[in-house]
Parts: C-alpha cells; sequence; structure tokens
C-alpha cells in the first residue's frame, strides 16, 4: 500500500540492463548476471527495453559462436542494437565480414587471411619492435611523466596497421579522432558525421591507389581485385575502415588497460619480470581478464536449445565476454589474475567463423609492447589514484581514455 491506499501492483523484477558500465576497468559490471546464479542462458533487458537472451556460461557461448542458425547479420529485423545508434545498421549498406555471413562473409575474409596469418605477422615482430623502442626513447626523452594512451598505447598499433594497410601515418590525427568519435557515439545522428568522414577519406586515398599503387595490403587489393572488378569500390572503402578502425582502436585499449591492470597487480608482474617467457601466456590472460569487447551480438535465424533454453528464430543475443571469460565451469579462480594460467580458450577474440582477424597481429603487438614497457621503465607507476581514472563508456570497447604514468 502507498499513502494514497491504493496497491502497488507487484511484477517481477525485471532483468539486468545490457550494457553496464564498468566500476573497476577490469572487472565486469557488478550487475551483470552470472551462469552460477542464473544459469548459463538468461535475459537482459537493453536501452530501448526491448528483452533478449544473454549467454554468459562459456561452454554455451562457445556453442552459439560455432552455430550457424545464430547470425551476425546487422540487417536482420531481429538484430539487437545494444546501443541506440545501432539502429540506423539496419538501412546502411552491411557492415562487412563482422557483419555479414557465410558465403559472403568467407568471401570477403579470404581476401586477408594470409596477410593476417602467423607466418607474415611474426615476420612483422622487428619492425613492430622498432616501433615500441622510439616511442619509448621519446617517452624517456620528454619525461618523466607521460600520458600513456596519447604517448604509447595508440601509436604503437596505429603506427602499425597504417605500414601494414598502406594508409600514410602522417594523417593518424585525423583518422584517429574519427574513429574514436564513431566508437564512443551514442546515437546515430552522432556516428553519422565520423562514418563518413572516413569513407570519404578512405575512398580518396583508394582512388590514389590507383594511380599511384605503394606496398601496402590496400594496394595489393586495388591492384587485383578492384582493377579486376572483383570488387566494388564501397565493398572495398568498407572493408578498409573496418581493418583500419579495429587495427587500432582495439589493440590500444588492450595495451593501456593492459598496462595498468599489471601495475595493479605487482605479485603477477614481478612474475613477469623474473620470467619474461611467460609474456605470451600473460597477454592471453589479460585478454581473458580484461575482456575488452565485452558484448558479442547475434540473432537467432532458426530456433535452437541452448543450456536447456529454447532460443526462437528472430531472437536476439548478447555473449557478455567478461563474464563468459569468468565462467568458473572453465576457470580455476577466475576472478584472480595469473599469467602462469592457460587461458588460450577464452571468447576476448570471438570464436567461431568471425574469431578475431587480427589476433595474431594483436598478440605479436601486446607482447612487444608491455615487454618494452616494462624491461625499460622498470619504476613505470600510475600517477593518478584509481577514482580519477575516466574509463570508456558502457556499449563501446572497454579500457581506460587516458592513462597518466610517471617513472
Ligand atoms: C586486442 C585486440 C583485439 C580484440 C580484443 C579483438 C576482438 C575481436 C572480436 C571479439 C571479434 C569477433 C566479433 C564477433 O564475433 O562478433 C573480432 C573480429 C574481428 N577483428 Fe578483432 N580484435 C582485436 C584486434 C584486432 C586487430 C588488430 C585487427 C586488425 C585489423 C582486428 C580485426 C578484426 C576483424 C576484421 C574482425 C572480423 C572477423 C570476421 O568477421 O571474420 N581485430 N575482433
Amino acid at each position: 500500500m502507498n499513502e494514497t491506499g491504493t496497491t502497488i501492483p507487484v511484477t517481477a523484477p525485471s532483468a539486468p540492463a545490457f550494457p553496464q558500465a564498468r566500476t573497476c576497468p577490469y572487472h565486469p559490471p557488478a550487475g551483470y548476471p552470472k551462469p552460477a546464479e542464473g544459469g548459463p542462458v538468461t535475459r537482459v533487458r537493453l536501452y530501448d527495453g526491448r528483452e533478449i537472451w544473454a549467454v554468459t556460461g562459456h561452454a554455451e557461448a562457445r556453442a552459439v559462436l560455432t552455430d550457424p542458425r545464430f547470425s551476425s547479420d546487422r540487417t536482420h529485423p531481429g538484430f539487437p542494437a545494444i546501443m541506440p545508434r545501432f539502429e540506423e545498421q539496419r538501412e546502411l549498406p552491411p557492415l562487412p565480414m563482422l557483419g555479414v555471413d557465410d558465403p559472403l562473409h568467407a568471401r570477403q575474409r579470404r581476401m586477408f587471411i594470409s596477410a593476417f596469418g602467423l607466418k607474415r605477422i611474426n615476420a612483422l615482430r622487428p619492425q613492430i619492435q622498432q616501433v615500441v623502442d622510439g616511442l619509448v626513447d621519446a617517452m624517456l626523452a620528454a619525461g618523466p611523466g607521460a600520458e600513456l594512451v596519447s604517448a604509447y598505447a595508440l601509436p604503437v598499433p596505429s603506427m602499425v596497421i597504417c605500414s601494414l594497410l598502406g594508409v600514410p601515418y602522417a594523417d593518424h590525427e585525423f583518422f584517429e579522432s574519427a574513429s574514436r568519435r564513431l566508437l564512443l557515439s551514442r546515437t546515430a545522428e552522432e556516428a553519422r558525421v565520423p562514418r563518413i568522414e572516413l569513407q570519404e577519406y578512405l575512398g580518396d586515398l583508394i582512388d590514389a591507389k590507383r594511380s599511384a599503387p605503394g606496398d601496402g595490403l590496400l594496394d595489393g587489393l586495388v591492384a587485383e581485385q578492384y582493377a579486376d572488378g572483383r570488387i566494388e569500390r564501397d565493398e572495398l572503402v568498407m572493408l578498409s575502415l573496418l581493418l583500419l578502425v579495429a587495427g587500432h582502436e582495439t589493440t590500444s585499449n588492450m595495451i593501456s588497460l593492459g598496462a595498468y591492470t599489471l601495475l595493479e597487480h605487482p605479485d603477477q608482474l614481478a612474475a613477469l619480470r623474473a620470467d619474461p617467457g611467460l609474456m605470451p601466456g600473460a597477454v592471453e590472460e589479460l585478454l581473458r581478464y580484461l575482456s575488452i569487447a565485452d558484448g558479442l551480438v547475434r540473432v537467432a535465424v532458426e530456433d535452437a536449445e541452448i543450456g536447456g533454453r529454447t532460443i526462437r528464430a528472430g531472437e536476439g543475443v548478447v555473449l557478455p565476454a567478461s563474464v563468459v571469460n569468468r565462467d568458473a565451469a572453465a576457470y580455476e579462480r577466475p576472478d584472480a589474475l595469473d599469467v602462469r594460467r592457460s587461458a588460450r580458450h577464452h571468447i576476448a577474440f570471438g570464436f567461431g567463423v568471425h574469431q578475431c582477424l587480427g589476433q595474431n597481429l594483436a598478440r605479436a603487438e601486446l607482447e612487444i609492447a608491455l615487454a618494452t614497457l616494462f624491461a625499460r621503465i622498470p619504476s613505470l607507476r600510475t600517477a593518478v589514484a584509481a577514482e580519477e581514472l575516466v574509463l570508456r563508456p558502457a556499449g563501446s570497447l572497454q579500457g581506460l581514455i587516458a592513462l597518466p604514468v610517471t617513472w
């Protein structure tokens, strides 16, 4: 009863909201459903009140990600928009590779497979080391003290993806700003301007490469696939946009948040320092622990039984990677950062046919950037209190907007 004497109806507690902001940069939001509490398949509520499925169990998530009854087609009417800006995607030409299903997905992915294969990426390691050394030299010369995102975490992957694709690094301020505005936009209105700026920039670049080819991956595609009419200009522009944005925004968040997380876990950092051979495993563990791409999305195109629940055709599904990667059924002491554990079966890079194309590159960059940073600046420490750090908002790649450090 309330003070006017009427009875307030008792409603079932509504499903938790998705996405939610993190309060600690390396832990999942406290309000996300956990497989041990709500079961591996449960419900969450989107910003517009719509409820969709949330798959939080590790085995169940991998089952969904390898099941062709779950589609990545962002233009499907049932595909869940986890932020208002994604509503617009239904009206736009399909987001290539990431946002389409096989066989189109496989055709697009094939164009890039060998360039991102382990052999080609390992051959880039000396070049990545050179980039990293140059940036540490510059920080040491200008310091003590730096803002680690802009001085290090962002330029490492940005310089490397530019050289790999054949995009001039001289334009980095423009494309880094446009990419960040695009990924941090909330509404379709906010996303439109940076998306069009990037499309126009890359369109002009592709046109220029027709007459004056260089030696980047995009130059090769222009000379072969585009010149032969096997790919349309619009498709090539959107694929370039995906690779340029995914190629720097993701890894930069992992480098800065990875460095911060190690500084916050001095025992783990000490173990890494004592045995640098632990670095590849530590990178896997950081990928699992931080799960910066925290919300993979699919729509069911046929009825499917997952974790004892029936997901009907047309229903949306979200997989919160930060929760999936801490399922106690898959990892012992899942909330502990342990650089010695075997974390390789995480879904931080996704799983199945859409598993991250750039994962070998990201691993190489992370290993070299983190190892070099802590080896060359042994007294590195955070320069502000944890409460002063500004975290990236919910619904975008997770990480830190800035990380002031000193030594
Ligand atoms: C630590 C850094 C990175 C993380 C955490 C990450 C995460 C992911 C995830 C979770 C997916 C799967 C999405 C889904 O299934 O819906 C994905 C796909 C993809 N990633 Fe990454 N990524 C990273 C770095 C990169 C880099 C460096 C590139 C380079 C160009 C890249 C390019 C792509 C592309 C093109 C896809 C789509 C693949 C497909 O649909 O077949 N990523 N990434």
